[in-house]
C-alpha cells in the first residue's frame, strides 16, 4: 500500500501532533533536528477533504495557550508554490522555530523529497535527503541530530521494530538526545510494552468512537523542563476542544521504566 500523508493532513491527530512541535518553541538551547519522517512541505487546503478544513478553520478562531497562537502563525502564513493557501506539514513547522539550529528532513518517498528540495532550496539551514530512515546510520555522524521526530505511516504492525531500533540509536549516538514519537491507536495495531525511559513523557489522547482511528499518542523523551510546561497547557486545552472530539487526554510521565 503506498502511503499520501495528503489524505491524513490536518485531521485532528495531525493537528495534535503539530500543536504539540511547537511547545518546543519554548524551550532554550539550540537544535539540531531531523524530521526522519517528513512528508510534504504543505498540503494546499483545496486537497483536504470539507471535515479537514471545518476543523482548521474553527481552531483558527480559538484561543488557548502559547503553542496554539504558534501554530495559527504558521497556518495563516502556509501557502503552497502557487500561492494558494495550505497547510504546513511538519518540516515546514519546524523551520520556524527559533531555537532550531539545523534541520535534516528526510523521507522514503522521492516526490516528498523532491518537493522538499525545491521549496527548502534557498534556506543553508535546511538539509534534504531521500533515505530508508529506519536503516541509514550516516545520519549520527554526519548530522549529528540532537532531537528527532519519528513520524512512520504505520501502515502495518512491522514498522514497530523499525522505530524500536530508531529509540535505541539515537538512546546510543546521542548523548543529550531528545526524540518525539508519534503513532495511532488502531486495533490493529499494537505498540510495543518497551518504549519508554526514566523521564519520558506520553501525550494519550482518546477519540469519542469512531471509525477507523481510536486515538493517538505522543511519546516525549529528553524534552525541557520548559516545554513539557507548554505540553501541559496545551493537554488542558484540548480536554476543552468540542470539535477535537476527544473522549480523555492525559499527560503521563514516567519516574521509572514502564509501558505505555
Ligand atoms: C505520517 S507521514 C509524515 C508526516 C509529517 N511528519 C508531518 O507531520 O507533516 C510519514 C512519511 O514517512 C515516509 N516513510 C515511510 N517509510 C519510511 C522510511 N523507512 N524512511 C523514511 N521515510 C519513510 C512516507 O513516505 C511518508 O511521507
Amino acid at each position: 500500500m503506498i502511503y499520501r500523508h495528503v489524505q491524513y493532513a490536518a485531521n485532528r491527530a495531525d493537528l495534535i501532533k503539530h500543536l504539540a512541535l511547537l511547545c518546543l518553541e519554548q524551550g532554550s538551547s539550540t537544535l539540531r533536528v531531523w524530521d526522519a519522517f517528513a512528508a510534504m512541505p504543505c498540503y494546499p487546503l483545496h486537497d483536504l477533504d470539507e471535515d479537514r478544513r471545518q476543523l482548521l478553520f474553527s481552531l483558527m478562531g480559538r484561543r488557548g495557550p502559547r503553542s496554539l497562537s504558534s501554530w495559527q502563525r504558521a497556518v495563516a502564513e502556509c501557502h503552497d508554490p502557487q500561492g494558494q493557501p495550505a497547510y504546513p506539514g511538519s518540516g515546514w513547522l519546524l523551520s520556524r522555530l527559533p531555537s532550531v539550529e539545523a534541520i535534516l528532513l528526510s523521507d522514503q518517498d522521492e516526490a516528498c523529497v523532491r518537493a522538499l528540495e525545491h521549496w527548502f532550496k534557498s534556506d543553508g539551514h535546511i538539509h534534504v535527503h531521500q533515505m530508508d530512515s529506519f536503516q541509514e546510520d550516516r545520519v549520527w555522524l554526519s548530522f549529528q541530530p540532537q532531537l528527532v521526530l519519528i513520524d512512520p505511516p504505520f501502515l502495518s504492525q512491522e514498522e514497530w521494530s523499525g522505530v524500536q531500533g530508531l529509540l535505541t540509536k539515537i538512546r546510543r549516538n546521542c548523548t543529550k538526545s531528545a526524540s518525539i514519537l508519534w503513532y495511532p491507536l488502531r486495533n490493529d495495531l499494537t505498540p510495543p510494552r518497551d518504549l519508554s525511559c526514566p523521564g519520558d513523557s506520553s501525550l494519550l489522547v482518546d477519540f469519542e468512537p469512531s471509525r477507523g482511528m481510536n486515538g493517538c499518542v505522543l511519546h516525549f523523551s529528553g524534552l525541557e523542563d520548559s516545554c513539557l510546561d507548554e505540553l501541559k497547557s496545551l493537554c488542558d486545552w484540548l480536554s476543552q476542544v468540542d470539535e477535537l472530539r476527544i473522549a480523555n487526554v492525559q499527560l503521563l510521565e514516567f519516574s521509572h521504566a514502564s509501558s505505555v
